[in-house]
């Protein structure tokens, strides 16, 4: 009889044991979950900011207009756009900002070089130069070898200046994510994609084949003028500089003014001024867009083009939209 209490006693002090150590495994293994690296490196929206904006409100804005509704974040949302978990650490800001500025078209090369420009000048950017940025940010040069000036699916949703700053912020924080390699990568074939492209910009209004698509600015407008009438160098310019992409030559409005019976037009601003459309009011509205802003239209879109186009250029342009009756 006691050699059966002995053994019981023993048994449960087996199982006391194994009890304590599994407390002891769970407490341990609880430890790790919490000071691990990965948690420690988990970004955080309130403290990733891009141009004064922060993620979080970048996150809100995505939200706002149903960004999910088309895209997908870590692939949640619809899969009738593409994801956009990574976009930041493909494309880089420069790129990101002329296209959200004007969704509808893809970006030129020159229009993501004043946009490099600028945020460059603003430290916002790091890279070198414009060459140093496309070589990091693959993406970019990619989209714009295959469709500058191509037409896109996404609409224009008047996304402010701030909006689309909010927004980089926003895919800044998503690129840090670590989403363990979700979702996979499409595997469309190349030769769909490209039937697909060609189709857009077949149905695009917006001639793709540029001269000079793949220059810098500067170079752009100098070769055009040795051969071409002020004019059609002018047209060619705001096709190469990405004006085409904001501003239509037919009335209708797209993210800015139609270029269409501007020039020696009344335009009211919204901040109750009417100012006439000649020489100079054209010239700084490209060299300093946000000095006057034009009624009904969204401040801190238009970039500065500043530094980037010559006199000659600008006298171009102008003498084009003259001819925009
Ligand atoms: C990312 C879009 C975008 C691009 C690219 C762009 N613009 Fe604009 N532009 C706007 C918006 C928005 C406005 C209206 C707000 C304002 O007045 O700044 C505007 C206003 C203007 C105005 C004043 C129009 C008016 O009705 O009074 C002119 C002129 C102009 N842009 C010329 C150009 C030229 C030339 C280029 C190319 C060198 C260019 N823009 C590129 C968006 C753009």
């Amino acid at each position: 009889m006691s050699s059966f209490i002995e053994k019981e006693k023993k048994a449960r002090k087996v199982a006391i044991w194994i009890i304590i150590g599994m407390i002891g495994i769970w407490i341990v293994l609880s430890i790790f979950s919490f000071t691990g690296s990965e948690v420690r490196k988990r970004p955080n929206t309130e403290n990733i900011s891009f141009n004064n904006q922060s993620a979080l409100k970048g996150k809100q804005v995505f939200q706002a207009y149903n960004g999910m509704d088309c895209h997908t974040i870590v692939g949640n949302g619809a899969y009738f756009a593409p994801d956009l978990t990574k976009v930041y650490e493909k494309t880089g800001a420069a790129w990101l900002k002329a296209y959200l500025g004007s969704p509808g078209t893809y970006p030129t090369q020159a229009i993501v070089n004043v946009n490099f420009q600028q945020l460059k000048n603003d430290g916002e950017i790091d890279d070198a130069n414009f060459d140093a940025y496309l070589e990091k940010y693959e993406g970019a040069k990619e989209r714009i070898d295959r469709r500058a000036g191509v037409k896109a699916l996404m609409p224009n949703l008047n996304f402010s200046g701030e909006e689309i700053d909010a927004l980089i912020a926003f895919f800044k924080y998503s690129a840090q994510l670590n989403t363990a390699g979700w979702p996979p990568e499409v595997k469309a074939r190349q030769s769909v994609i490209d039937d697909e492209a060609d189709k857009l910009e077949k149905e695009s209004g917006l001639i793709r084949s540029f001269s000079s698509a793949s220059k810098p600015a500067g170079q752009q407008g100098n070769e055009l003028n040795t051969n071409a009438s002020p004019a059609v160098s002018g047209q060619q310019l705001t096709i190469d500089l990405g004006c085409a992409a904001c501003h239509s030559t037919d009335g209708s409005k797209l993210i800015g003014p139609s270029f269409k019976g501007l020039y020696g037009s009344q335009v009211s601003l919204d901040n109750g001024n009417t100012v006439a459309a000649d020489d100079a009011y054209l010239i700084k509205s490209i060299l300093d867009p946000n000095a006057d802003i034009v009624k009904g239209y969204p401040t801190g879109v238009m970039p500065s083009f500043k530094g980037m186009v010559t006199d000659e250029h600008i006298t171009d342009i102008i003498t084009y939209l003259k001819t925009l009756k």
